[in-house]
């Protein structure tokens, strides 16, 4: 059986963005994918750098996963905090690689850019870190969306250098990335980020999601005058969740007028109400057993632990560490 290997930072509520780019493909593999998934809590800290948010949004994004149908049974599903693996190959791979190389990541050259001076070095080492998370666990395909593309690439550059190195350790990983949710827009337009406040949260109480519904920007093309769906946020959303009927059914509304911006977004909250309602309600359900939550992460932490000490030590071994 492929293996696959995924993270997402406890940096805020998951929305639509992680659910559709990435979280689903997650769950959905469960299927036919030996899964490893995990909270990337070291990757969190560059942001986050309250104890009681890091705390909370560890938990929530756990209680998120697995309303979500995360399966424990099929998924390894656990904490890199917990994993001294991560941060001790971090520091193996970062004798590997050359400033200019890191240079080049999206994330710090954005930093850059807006004359972000307070830029922290784990920020600048967040892409080997996340080769460190990858290359433990062997995975033949990373699924995530296309802002981790470079991520999955400086991994493979930098697997390549130790092998090269040291001699063959290393299995190259695959990013996979589904076209059509590859960047899911955000209520503005641009790509939906926790970063960008432009967020609708599956999980958020109704009357926040609906106020982040109704806070999509749209043209200003009257409600009487007919409307091509392809250029509307609204739609482009609908679109990703809703059946192919359902979504032919509203483009004829868009196209025959008499239907206004107000009602598209009415439809698309009832839609994610409607697909999330199973999850939503679960959530209020787990959210409530600690116990079952923490004793999920405990399992799955000590089967990533099985996996990852076993590459670090075969790392080791080539290293000259031991013998
Ligand atoms: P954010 O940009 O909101 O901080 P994360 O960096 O935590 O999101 O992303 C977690 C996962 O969700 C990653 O695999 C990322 O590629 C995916 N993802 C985030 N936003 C989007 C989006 N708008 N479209 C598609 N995938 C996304
Ligand atoms: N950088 C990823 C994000 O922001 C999170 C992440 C950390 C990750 N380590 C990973 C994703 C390893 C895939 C594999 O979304």
């Amino acid at each position: 059986m492929k293996r696959i290997l995924s993270g997402i930072q406890p940096s805020g509520r998951p929305h639509l963005g992680n659910y559709l780019g990435a979280m689903r493909q997650h769950i959905e593999m469960q299927e036919n994918f030996e899964c490893y998934l995990f909270i990337a809590d070291l990757h969190a800290l560059t942001t986050v750098k309250d104890p009681k948010l890091m705390h909370d949004q560890t938990y929530d994004l756990a209680t998120s996963y697995l309303a979500l149908g995360l399966d424990p049974k099929k998924t390894v599903f656990f904490k890199q905090s917990d994993l001294s693996e991560h941060a001790e190959l971090c520091w193996i791979l970062d004798c590997m690689v050359k400033i200019p190389f890191l240079e080049r990541a999206h994330a710090w050259k954005d930093a850059k850019q807006k004359g972000n001076k307070d830029v922290s070095v784990g920020l600048f080492n967040y892409p080997i870190l996340q080769a460190a998370d990858i290359l433990l666990y062997e995975p033949d395909l990373v699924p995530v969306g296309q802002d981790q593309k470079q991520h999955i690439e400086m991994t493979r550059d930098i697997a390549t250098t130790f092998n090269t190195t040291f001699g063959e350790t290393f299995k190259l990983p695959e990013a996979y990335i589904k076209e059509e949710v590859a960047v899911v827009p955000g209520t503005d337009g641009q790509k939906m980020s926790k970063s960008y406040g432009n967020t609708i949260e599956i999980f958020a109480p109704e009357k926040e999601l609906k106020k982040q519904v109704m806070g999509i920007i749209t043209d200003s093309i009257p409600l009487e005058d007919p409307k091509d769906p392809k250029s509307c946020n609204v739609f482009k959303l609908y679109k990703l969740i809703a059946s192919k009927e359902d979504t032919q059914e509203l483009a004829n509304k868009y196209m025959a007028g008499g239907f206004g911006y107000g009602d598209a977004k009415k439809t698309l909250l009832t839609k994610i109400l409607e697909y999330f309602a199973e999850a939503r309600e679960k959530y209020e359900e787990i959210y409530q057993k600690k116990d079952f939550v923490y004793g999920v992460i405990e399992e799955g932490n000590k089967k990533a632990k099985e996996t990852s000490s076993k590459t670090l030590e075969k790392v080791k071994k080539k290293i000259g560490y031991i013998r």
